[in-house]
């Protein structure tokens, strides 16, 4: 049904003298690269049948073109509670103001990103689909909904809207050519492809080269240090990328679901839609996820499980009672609760999620050192009912990755924290704990330009003695000037806690001279409480030493934003 108006109004524009469009535009809201990634991907697909592609970042993207668009494809990821990512925020709201406009020429569709595991899943895309609708757009093609796990539904998307897209055009072609034959180029089989680069579906067989400690003893934490081998990848990054990396499950969780299952761990499953098929503790080791249970995963589950708890559990109205289960168990929890299950491994493998690659920020500059990745990695470790738990890429960093051994990696660009081009402006880097990893990267990096500009790196963590990460490198620019000026929150040496806005607060005057002076902004770390806490620091500076209001320091860090001198990198 949706068909049927996009190839009237092709009709329609052919009727008038018009060329049938083959334009289309694909916009891509999201944090971490990955929206980018697939939307790139369905540009390369379209050029390869002769469509002219428009693609950018949503907030890249003038408004009033929108009135030209024929063919808009709207890739979104959702974040904490259902919020657009950074880049989708203006876009999104421009959209559902007032001044949006009509869209009933506009053939349309969303793949919205998410993560089952929270409440508001998908609901930024979701909400994209139903504006464009209430606009007049024609649903072209329906909205795909992904998981964490998304490569291969968003590869589906892909396909689809591409195929759609075809048909639609080749259809009025064909009514059209009845009256006047022409030749068409969309018919066109795709080129072939040549050797494909390594990339998040193909993956880069890099050997781990270092991995320290860099947590002193006595530290209540656990902070590696990874160092990786590029040699020959064909990789490249700038300071400001990430790094994800594919982790394997621990051994002894695979071993212990299987026990309480009863599963056969040698028993041949299909583990993908190509087919291909692994051993169950193959499977069970590295492509399904097993340590994270969600709303969705128990209400797949149900129905395989002969235990009335679960089916109660699941119920609706018992939201509140699944939430708290879920919190902090995994699935040998899961499948110990409930039993006894009713169907064999191979029925029950398949509601899984996959286990999704973990990005890291890279903590060095390829100039600085050639053909090697660093990366920064927190030791996650827990205890939750009654087990102790480690997560599943840092306790594989931490435990199990040996030196010489190979790890899957590639590169998540990210064009929403990069270094100036002009090594003149002054920066200032906000990195408390993992967040300095890039600022390490950016260091490197200018030492290696001899950058002039200003540099001003605030840091914090819990202990000087055992917490100070890098602590020799700073130390080192900072004496030979790569680095001007440094401030640090050691917020557990002292009787009142001191955070890394408490410096910046202590410092407003000159924070607010740099600021003035054209300086960059960039905050990477803990998004919850310290990006905020540091956003809101940011805005008392402005208040205090530019005599502004409220409204005048938010409506300026927005601007900041706008013109990306303001940049987080937080998680
Ligand atoms: P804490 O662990 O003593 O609370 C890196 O993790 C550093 O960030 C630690 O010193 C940690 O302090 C601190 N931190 C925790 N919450 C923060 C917040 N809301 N803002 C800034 N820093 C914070």
């Amino acid at each position: 049904a949706t068909q049927a108006p996009a190839a009237e109004a092709i009709l329609q524009a052919e009727a008038q003298g018009s060329e049938v469009s083959k334009e289309a535009t694909i916009l891509f809201g999201s944090q971490t690269g990955n929206g980018q990634g697939i939307a790139e991907e369905l540009s390369k697909k379209l050029e390869d049948r002769d469509f002219t592609v428009t693609l950018s970042a949503m907030d890249q993207f003038k408004t009033n073109a929108l009135k030209k668009v024929e063919n808009l494809f709207i890739i979104v990821s959702t974040h904490g509670e259902g919020d657009p990512p950074d880049n989708a925020i203006s876009f999104h709201e421009f959209l559902n103001g007032r001044k949006a406009p009509k869209l009933e020429n506009v053939h349309y569709s969303v793949l919205a990103l998410g993560d089952t595991s929270y409440e508001h899943f998908c609901q930024t895309g979701r909400e994209f689909d139903k504006r464009l609708e209430e606009l007049g757009g024609d649903r072209l093609y329906d909205r795909v909904e992904c998981d964490v796990d998304f490569d291969e539904d968003a590869a589906e998307w892909v396909d689809g809207v591409v195929e759609t897209l075809i048909k639609e055009v080749e259809q009025s072609k064909a009514q059209v050519s009845q009256a006047a034959p022409q030749p068409v180029g969309v018919g066109a089989p795709a080129p072939a492809e040549s050797k494909p680069a390594h990339s998040r579906t193909n993956p880069f067989q890099a050997e781990l080269l270092e991995n320290i400690n860099l947590s002193g003893r006595g530290s209540n934490k656990e902070t590696r240090h990874l160092e990786l081998s590029l040699e020959d990848s064909g990789l490249a990054f700038a300071p400001g990328d990430s790094v994800g990396l594919y982790p394997e499950n621990e051994p002894e969780l695979v071993e212990k679901l299987m026990d309480e299952m009863s599963w056969d761990p040698d028993e041949l499953v299909v583990v993908n839609k190509k087919g291909d098929t692994k051993t169950v503790r193959e499977a069970l080791t590295g492509t399904y996820e097993i340590t994270v249970l969600t709303k969705p995963l128990l209400e797949k589950a149900a129905p395989l499980s002969d235990n009335e708890k679960l089916h109660e559990l699941v119920k609706e109205g018992n939201e509140d009672e699944l939430r708290e289960y879920i919190y902090g168990r995994d699935l040998i929890d899961l499948g110990r609760d409930f039993m006894p299950w009713n169907v064999p491994v191979s029925e029950f493998l398949p509601i899984l999620r996959k286990i999704p690659p973990r990005l890291y920020s890279i903590a060095s500059s390829s100039a600085a050192n050639p053909e090697e990745v660093h990366l920064t990695i927190g030791t996650v470790r827990y205890d939750a009912h009654g087990r102790s738990r480690t997560g599943v890429c840092s306790g594989q960093c931490a435990e199990r990755a040996e030196i010489g051994e190979k790890l899957p990696v590639f590169i998540q660009k990210n064009p929403n924290f990069k270094l100036p081009e002009d090594t003149d402006t002054p920066i200032i880097m906000i990195g408390p704990g993992t967040g300095a990893a890039p600022f390490r990267a950016f260091l490197e990096e200018r030492e290696e330009q001899e950058a002039k500009g200003k540099s001003w790196f605030f840091f914090g963590e819990q202990h000087f003695s055992t917490d100070f990460l890098y602590q020799v490198e700073w130390q080192r620019w900072l004496k030979e000037g790569v680095l001007s000026k440094m401030d640090m929150a050691f917020s557990r040496d002292t009787e009142e806690k001191v955070y890394v806005q408490h410096r910046m607060l202590e410092k407003s005057r000159d924070f607010y001279a740099w600021l003035m002076e054209g300086a960059i902004v960039y905050v990477c770390g803990d998004e919850e409480y310290m990006a905020s806490d540091v956003h809101e620091a940011m805005k008392t500076i402005l208040q205090q030493e530019g005599s502004m209001s409220e409204e005048d320091a938010d409506a300026y860090l927005e601007d900041l934003q706008q013109q990306k001198r303001y940049q987080r990198d937080v998680y």
